[in-house]
C-alpha cells in the first residue's frame, strides 16, 4: 500500500494482483478489508496489476508501481445516462482518480473522503448554485442520487439580513464543510436574545455535573469486544416494564402509558457472549429477547460515510420504532411527536446506563432503515425514530486520568511575539492577514496574502553555543524553536537545569513542513559536501542536547493536528511515566516557495481574505506562520 503523492487529499492504494477472472470492485474490496482492519487503514482507492513491478535485486519497485498507476479519468471517457449525471459523474472521477464513475456505485465505497466531498459539493454549487444534502450521501450516496436531488430541488437563496434580535439562521450550510458548521454552531441560533426592555433573573452558580454528563456521553470507540449477555440485559432492564404496582411501570413516561416504542437489536455473531448473531425484539414485560431474523450482519453501508467506521466496530446496534397501531387509534395526528417524544425519554434511560453495564452507545439520527423496517415485521407507518451503535468499553478508562498542568507558553505569530501580544490582537479585531513582505517574498514565493511573520532569520547563535557559520546553514525553523523554546521556560518561571534536577523533561515537536530541506537541496547542489540538514528529529533532538532534557525526544507529523498530537504524547508520556515533565513544540514556517505552490496548486487556498473568521463564502484556507504553543507541561499528583 502506498499513499499518493503530489495531492493535498492524501488517499491509501491498495495494489493488487487479480487471481481470478472476476475482479472484485473497490467497494467489496474496501468491505472485505474493514472487517479486519481499522478504519484508516482501509485503502481508498485499489489499482489491479498484471504483474508488480521488481527492481534489479527483485524488491518491489515501489516508484514503478505508482508510475503505473491508471491515469485520472477524461471526462468524455465516463459512461452516462445525461448531462447532469455525466458531469458529476466527471466530477467524481477526477476526485477519485478512477477512470470511470457510475451512476449508481457508491461514493463512499469507492474511496470518497469528506474532503472529496468538500471539493464536489464546491464545484457543483458553482454549477448548479446547490450544495449536495447530507440527507442525498445517506439515501443514496451516488452521482444518479446527486443528479436526481439536483433535478428537483431550487436552488439555495443567500442567507437573508439579520433581524432586530439576532443574525438569521443561513438556509442552508454546507455540511462537508468544518468551517460553516462551525460558524453555524458558533452563531447559536439556538439561543434567544433578550428585549431591551425584558427583566432577567439570573439563577445563580450552575453545578458543574462533570460526571453526570460524563456518564451519558455518546461513545465512538469500543475497545472491549464482546459484550457479556448480562450485561447487555442490564442496559435493557432500563426498559423493562414492572408489574409490581410499587412505582411507576418504567423508568421513562409514555403519553398514556402506551409505550408504543420497540427496541429491536442487530447482534453481530460473537458480539455479544453467550447470545447468537441475529435479529431480535426486545420484550420489555417478559425481560426478553425474541430472535426475529438470523441475519447477523451489521452493515456499514446502510450509514451515512461518516457512521460507517463506528458501524464496522459494532458488537450490536438498537433501533427504536414507534408501533403506530398502539398509539394512533388514541392520539390520532399527535400520535407521531408523542412517539418522537417517548424515544427521546427512553434513549436517555439507555444512555444513562453506560457507565453501569461499560456498553458504550452512540446515538445515530439516520439509517437507510427500509430493509430493517421489513426484516422487524413493521408497517411502513411505524416510524423510525433513533438508532444507537453499540460496543464495550473500558470502565478503567473512564477514571479520571493523572492530571498534567501547562506551566509557561510562549510563541511567534503574525504581528505577535508572544501569546499575550497575540490575545491582544485577536481581542480587538486586529487582522495579521496581508501579502507577504518584501523581506519574506524570496521565500514565500509570490504576492499571495497570508499571516506571514516579517522576520525568520534572526537568531543569538552563540547563546545555544551555534557558531554563526552553522547558524547561517540552520534551518530558521530549529533557530527559532530554540530561542522560543528558551523563551518559553521562562515564562514558566523554570531553568533547565531545576528541571533537570527534577527528573527527565521530554521533547515532543509537531512539524509537517520542512521547506529548508529543499532550501539545502538547492544550496548544496555542486557541493562537495551537503553542509546544510534539516528533519524534524534534528529540531527536536537539538532542543533536547542544549538544554540537556534527558526524556523522549520526538518529532511528529500528522499535518494540520501535528501540535496537538505532540502535546497528547507529551501527556500520555508524563502519565506513562516515561517522563516527568514535557516541552510541547510546533513550528510552521514557509521557506521555499515550493511550499506555498503546492498548497495553491492543490486548489486549497482561498482565493481571496475571507472578510473574517469563518466567512462562508470563501472556500480554502488562508496560509499562516507560527510556532504555536511552546509549551511547558510538567506533571502534577493525582
Ligand atoms: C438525533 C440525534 C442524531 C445523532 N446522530 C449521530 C450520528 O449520526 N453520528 C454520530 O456520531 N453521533 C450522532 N449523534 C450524537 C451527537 O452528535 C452527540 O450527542 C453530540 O455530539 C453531543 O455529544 P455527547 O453526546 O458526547 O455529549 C446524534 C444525536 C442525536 C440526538
Amino acid at each position: 500500500m502506498v499513499t499518493v503523492e503530489g495531492d493535498a487529499d492524501r488517499k491509501l492504494v491498495g495494489h493488487l494482483l487479480p487471481t481470478g477472472i472476476d475482479r472484485p470492485t473497490t467497494g467489496r474490496l474496501r468491505a472485505f478489508v474493514a472487517e479486519t482492519l481499522p478504519d484508516y487503514m482501509v485503502p481508498n482507492l485499489v489499482r489491479f496489476h498484471d504483474v508488480f513491478p521488481a527492481t534489479p535485486n527483485g524488491k518491489l519497485d515501489r516508484d514503478a508501481l505508482i508510475s503505473t498507476e491508471e491515469p485520472p479519468a477524461e471526462p468524455e471517457a465516463v459512461a452516462v445516462v445525461d448531462d447532469v449525471v455525466a458531469e458529476i459523474a466527471g466530477i467524481f472521477a477526477e476526485l477519485l482518480e478512477t477512470p470511470e464513475v457510475k451512476p449508481d456505485d457508491d461514493l463512499w465505497d469507492l474511496g470518497a473522503t469528506s474532503f472529496t466531498m468538500v471539493r464536489a459539493s464546491a464545484a457543483i454549487q458553482q454549477r448548479h448554485g446547490r450544495r449536495i444534502p447530507v440527507s442525498v450521501l445517506l439515501a443514496q450516496p451516488t452521482v444518479a442520487g446527486i443528479a436526481a436531488d439536483l433535478g428537483v430541488a431550487p436552488a439555495v437563496p443567500k442567507s437573508i439580513e439579520p433581524d432586530r434580535e439576532s443574525a438569521e439562521p443561513p438556509v442552508g450550510v454546507d455540511f462537508f464543510s468544518a468551517t460553516e458548521r462551525a460558524a453555524f454552531k458558533a452563531a447559536r441560533h439556538d439561543l434567544r436574545v433578550a428585549g431591551a426592555d425584558e427583566s432577567i433573573v439570573h439563577l445563580g452558580a450552575v453545578p458543574a455535573d462533570v460526571a453526570e454528563r460524563a456518564a451519558r456521553a455518546s461513545r465512538r470507540e469500543f475497545p472491549r469486544q464482546p459484550v457479556e449477555l448480562s450485561e447487555l440485559a442490564a442496559l435493557l432492564a432500563g426498559a423493562a416494564e414492572h408489574v409490581d404496582s410499587q412505582g411507576p411501570p418504567r423508568r421513562y413516561p409514555s403519553a398514556g402509558d402506551t409505550y408504543a416504542v420497540r427496541i429491536y437489536l442487530r447482534v453481530r455473531s460473537g458480539g455479544v457472549t453467550g447470545l447468537d448473531g441475529g435479529l431480535y425484539y426486545y420484550h420489555p414485560l417478559d425481560h426478553a429477547l425474541h430472535r426475529v431474523s438470523r441475519r447477523d450482519v451489521i452493515d456499514p453501508g446502510l450509514h451515512f460515510g461518516y457512521n460507517r467506521p463506528l458501524a464496522g466496530q459494532a458488537a450490536f446496534e438498537l433501533y427504536l420504532f414507534g408501533r403506530a397501531n398502539a398509539i394512533t387509534p388514541l392520539y390520532g395526528d399527535d400520535a407521531q411527536r408523542f412517539l418522537a417524544l417517548e424515544a427521546g425519554y427512553l434513549g436517555q434511560v439507555l444512555m444513562q446506563a453506560q457507565t453501569d453495564t461499560a456498553i458504550g452507545l452512540c446515538p445515530i439520527g439516520s439509517v437507510n432503515i427500509e430493509a430493517i423496517r421489513t426484516e422487524c415485521g413493521l408497517d411502513a407507518g411505524d416510524p423510525f425514530l433513533q438508532a444507537f451503535v453499540a460496543g464495550g468499553i473500558d470502565r478503567a478508562g473512564d477514571e479520571a486520568p493523572t492530571g498534567a498542568a501547562v506551566c509557561g507558553v510562549a510563541g511567534r505569530f503574525p504581528d505577535a511575539d508572544n501569546p499575550r501580544r497575540l490575545w491582544r490582537n485577536l481581542s480587538s479585531g486586529v487582522r495579521s492577514l496581508r501579502p507577504v513582505s518584501d523581506a519574506r517574498r524570496a521565500q514565500v514565493g509570490g504576492d499571495h496574502p497570508g499571516g506571514f511573520l516579517s522576520d525568520v532569520d534572526t537568531f543569538d547563535p552563540l547563546l545555544f553555543h551555534i557558531s554563526p557559520m552553522e547558524a547561517a546553514r540552520l534551518d530558521p525553523q530549529v533557530r527559532l524553536l530554540l530561542t522560543v523554546v528558551w523563551e518559553c521556560l521562562e515564562d514558566a518561571a523554570h531553568t533547565a537545569a531545576e528541571l533537570n534536577g527534577d527528573g527527565r523533561v521530554g521533547v515532543f515537536l509537531g512539524t509537517m513542513w520542512q521547506d529548508h530541506r529543499l532550501v539545502a537541496a538547492q544550496s548544496d547542489a555542486g557541493e562537495e559536501i551537503a553542509a546544510m540538514s534539516s528533519t524534524g528529529s534534528q529540531a527536536a533532538n537539538r532542543i533536547s542536547h542544549f538544554f540537556g532534557f534527558t526524556g523522549p525526544s520526538i518529532a511528529v507529523d500528522t499535518s494540520c493536528a501535528s501540535s496537538l498530537t505532540a502535546l497528547h504524547l507529551a501527556v500520555e508520556s508524563i502519565r506513562d511515566g516515561e517522563c516527568d515533565a514535557a516541552v510541547v513544540a510546533a513550528a510552521n514556517l514557509f521557506l521555499h516557495p515550493h511550499h506555498l505552490r503546492e498548497l495553491v496548486d492543490s486548489g486549497l487556498l482561498a482565493e481571496r481574505l475571507p472578510e473574517g473568521a469563518f466567512d462562508p463564502d470563501v472556500v480554502g484556507w488562508v496560509p499562516g506562520e507560527g510556532w504555536r504553543p511552546s509549551c511547558c507541561v510538567a506533571s502534577t499528583p493525582p
